[in-house]
């Protein structure tokens, strides 16, 4: 693990984009509308962080708790899944952005999983920026799945309960092929995880602003990129020995 005496660049940063419903409710429109507007501030992300250099990006899109919304909210947000990933698909494509869904897909429609995955397979040789689009996905469902892994590995005979490790049970877990995430960001002004990442987030610089997603500009995301650089990262040491030996 690098420590340094201030934060560089991020490359992974994951996003609870929140405030889509009160973006609406604001304006006197339907949530829905606020859901739209979501898409746009999306994609305006994407770009914006891809150029900036940034190698993962992980979006929360919808929990596992979302489906206790109202029918008619949730079924308008797997039809704008659908749509978006139709719509955007092969831009980010052309852009080498690669596609990926984390979360639990036994819910999802035969449609929506035909077309995750056909995004995904599209694009996953790219070699840019990796988003990570978590849609059914819970923090809790991500550590139980990895327990379940372990679990039938040493049933199995594979392991023993003595060597499992972190290391190894991260290895169980949806990002496992992704270095940790520098940045979290929140919108929307609610201070919470949200059954976000709960065991890749030990780390992280937690980034929260009351900025309501929709209105989530490139301006909103320099702030917190300028925000990060200003923190000192420590993992457990002292102030001192980070300034002191910074790639120790
Ligand atoms: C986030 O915005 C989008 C999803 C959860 C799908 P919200 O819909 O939660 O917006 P608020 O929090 O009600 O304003
Ligand atoms: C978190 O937002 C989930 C997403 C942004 C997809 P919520 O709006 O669902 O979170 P809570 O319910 O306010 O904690
Ligand atoms: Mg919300």
């Amino acid at each position: 693990m690098t420590t340094q005496s201030k934060a560089s660049s991020p490359s992974h940063i994951c996003v609870i984009m929140d405030g889509n419903g009160r973006w609406a409710k604001k304006r006197l429109m339907p949530r829905s509308f606020g859901h739209r507007k979501g898409v746009e501030a999306t994609r305006r992300c994407v770009e914006f962080f891809a150029t900036a250099g940034v190698k993962y990006l992980t979006l929360f899109a919808f929990s596992s708790e979302n489906w206790n919304r109202p029918d008619d909210e949730v079924s308008n947000l797997m039809e704008l899944f659908m749509r978006s990933l139709q719509r955007y698909t092969d831009e980010l494509h052309d852009q080498g952005l690669r596609i990926r869904f984390i979360g639990d897909r036994d819910q999802f429609s035969d449609k929506l999983c035909q077309q995750i995955e056909q995004s995904e397979v599209k694009t996953e040789n790219n070699r840019g920026m990796t988003v990570n689009i978590a849609a059914n996905y819970g923090g809790q469902w991500d550590i139980v799945n990895a327990a379940r892994q372990l679990a039938t590995r040493v049933q199995e005979g594979d392991i023993n309960i003595a060597d499992i490790d972190a290391q190894q049970f991260a290895s169980g877990l949806v990002l496992d092929d992704a270095p940790n995430p520098d940045l979290f960001i929140r919108t929307g002004g609610e201070q919470r995880i949200s059954n976000f990442l709960l065991w890749q987030l030990a780390y992280t610089e937690f980034y929260f602003c009351d900025c309501l997603w929709p209105d989530f500009d490139e301006r909103e995301m320099q702030l917190a990129i300028d925000e990060f650089q200003r923190r000192q990262r420590r993992f457990g040491k002292t102030g001192e020995q980070v300034e002191v030996a910074p790639e120790c």
